[in-house]
């Protein structure tokens, strides 16, 4: 049995999407699946093969260096004989889905492979409307009290889910019991969409509604207890994909400002029916620096010009620090090691994937948060008070940076000296290998340590 679990160990945007697809490519995935999150997500790939690996008068995939900013749909989807799955424990919009399938036909991606839990949960419009209710009633008490959601009804559709008054894709396939469920759920939801002051929802409306996705989408719901147990069977690799990362975890985050699911390998395991015992590896993702979209305290947060240049860092926009889902600049800092280590620590992760190692290049020197100044005394954790965080100041350690060179680079040997150093620094402060560098956003862009 061999399950690896990617996940993010910032607060998103870590570069999941990249590495899952590289890795999946790698080690030739069979099954990819997506844990939790929904449409809040912004994954972006880039998949591509080596050129001069393929037979003379081969021509690469349609997809080849194309890029993809997929939200709902896996990212094990350019690698041959995949299955990619939106597993139990995510939240699927079903218009943004087919949208999604549209967008990566055009570009050239294969969407036959695409399939979806019966568990997972439907978001709809109300779980988007009591979204940006809820945040502007959260606004209007006070500004600091707005999380800046992505606005997408992930929040309230997991709501529902816990409430147990949601709706299941599976359930869009069984009339029967739509004609019995659909009064309730829909007075259910006007209720509470009619505290904000929101308009009620039409039954009969959702209900053709909801003909409509089980039409577009029957071939795709499926029960995915079935596949992950005959995948474990043949010994097959499976990967699990994480949304967001464990600085916005509904348990671990900077709660409030955080998402509604579990962002980790435990919840990994749970929201996938792929057990505990069958994950072998655990690969954390952590970006160079640090970034995070929304609010919420950011220890190493800097400001305008040099936080624009980490925005900015890169040769090309697809890599530019910009949201994928809401095109907000993201917030940036420096390398939070000890957000970093307790994250490692919680996933019990295997081996770090180092990405944007390349958007470090040409600066003269480079930082490390290695511990927290609280008021004068030392700490070195993350502490459970999220306003207590907004009131700590890291404590840097100082390294020489690199003047170029790590763009593309996929032998590790080939990378600088002192962005080897960098590596070493951040594997010596949480506490886990750094077993990949990312040296730029296509696929190949990447040097394993043991290369
Ligand atoms: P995800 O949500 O964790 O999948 O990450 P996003 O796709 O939202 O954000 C990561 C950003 O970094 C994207 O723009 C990627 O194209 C880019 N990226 C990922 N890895 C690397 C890398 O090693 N180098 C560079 N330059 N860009 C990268
Ligand atoms: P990926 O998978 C970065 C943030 C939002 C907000 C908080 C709650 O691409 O890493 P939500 O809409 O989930 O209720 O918003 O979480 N957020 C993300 N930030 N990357 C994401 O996904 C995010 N998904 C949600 O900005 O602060
Ligand atoms: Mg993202």
């Amino acid at each position: 049995m061999s399950a690896v679990v990617v996940v993010g160990l910032g607060w998103g945007d870590e570069g999941k999407g990249k590495i899952v697809d590289a890795i999946a490519a790698e080690r030739g995935a069979r099954l990819v699946l997506r844990f939790n999150g929904g449409p809040n997500a912004g994954h972006t790939v880039v998949p591509g093969v080596d050129l001069h690996s393929l037979p003379a008068g081969t021509a690469p995939p349609p997809w080849h260096d194309r890029v993809f900013r997929l939200h709902q749909v896996p990212s094990g989807i350019f690698t041959p004989g995949c299955t990619s799955i939106c597993g139990p424990g995510t939240v699927i919009d079903p218009d943004g889905f087919l949208a999604e399938l549209a967008e990566v036909a055009e570009l050239g991606g294969d969407t036959s492979t695409i399939l979806l839990s019966d568990r997972a949960h439907v978001v709809l419009q109300a779980h988007r409307d009591r979204d940006r209710l809820l945040e502007a009633a959260r606004h209007a008490t006070s500004p600091s009290l707005e999380q800046g959601t992505t606005k997408r009804g992930v929040g309230p559709c997991y709501e529902d889910r816990a409430a147990h008054i949601g709706l299941r894709l599976g359930d869009l396939l069984d009339g029967a019991y739509l004609d019995e469920y659909l009064p309730f759920f829909a007075a259910e939801q006007s209720r509470r969409l009619g505290a904000y002051g929101g308009a009620p929802i039409d039954a009969r409306a959702l209900r053709d509604q909801c003909d409509q996705w089980a039409d577009a989408l029957r071939h795709r719901i499926v029960d995915s207890f079935l596949l992950v147990r005959d995948a474990l069977a043949r010994n097959d690799t499976i990967i699990l994909e994480g949304q967001l990362g464990v600085g916005r975890d509904v348990d671990w985050g900077i709660y409030p400002y955080v998402t509604s699911s579990g962002t980790t390998a435990g919840s990994a395991a749970a929201g996938t029916g792929v057990p505990v015992t069958a994950i072998r590896e655990v690969i954390g993702v952590a970006k160079a620096f640090s970034t995070s979209v929304g609010s919420g305290p950011f220890v190493t947060e800097v400001h305008g010009a040099e936080a624009m240049r980490f925005r900015e860092a890169g040769g090309s926009e697809t890599e530019h620090e910009y949201g994928v889902t809401t095109g907000r600049p993201r917030r940036c800092g420096w390398f939070d090691a000890v957000a970093t280590r307790q994250a490692a620590q919680i996933n019990g992760c295997t081996g770090i994937a180092l990405t944007k190692v390349d958007a470090l290049d040409g600066f003269d020197e480079v930082k490390i948060a290695t511990s927290y100044d609280q008021g004068g005394k030392s700490i070195d954790y993350v502490p459970s008070n999220t306003r207590a965080i907004g009131q700590l100041s890291p404590v840097y350690e100082l390294f020489p940076g690199w003047s170029g060179g790590t763009r593309d680079v996929q032998v590790w040997s080939e990378l600088p000296y002192t962005a080897r150093v960098y590596a070493d620094a951040v594997q010596n402060a949480c506490g886990v290998p750094v077993a990949y560098a990312g040296t730029g956003p296509t696929r190949l862009a990447m040097a394993p340590r043991h290369s």
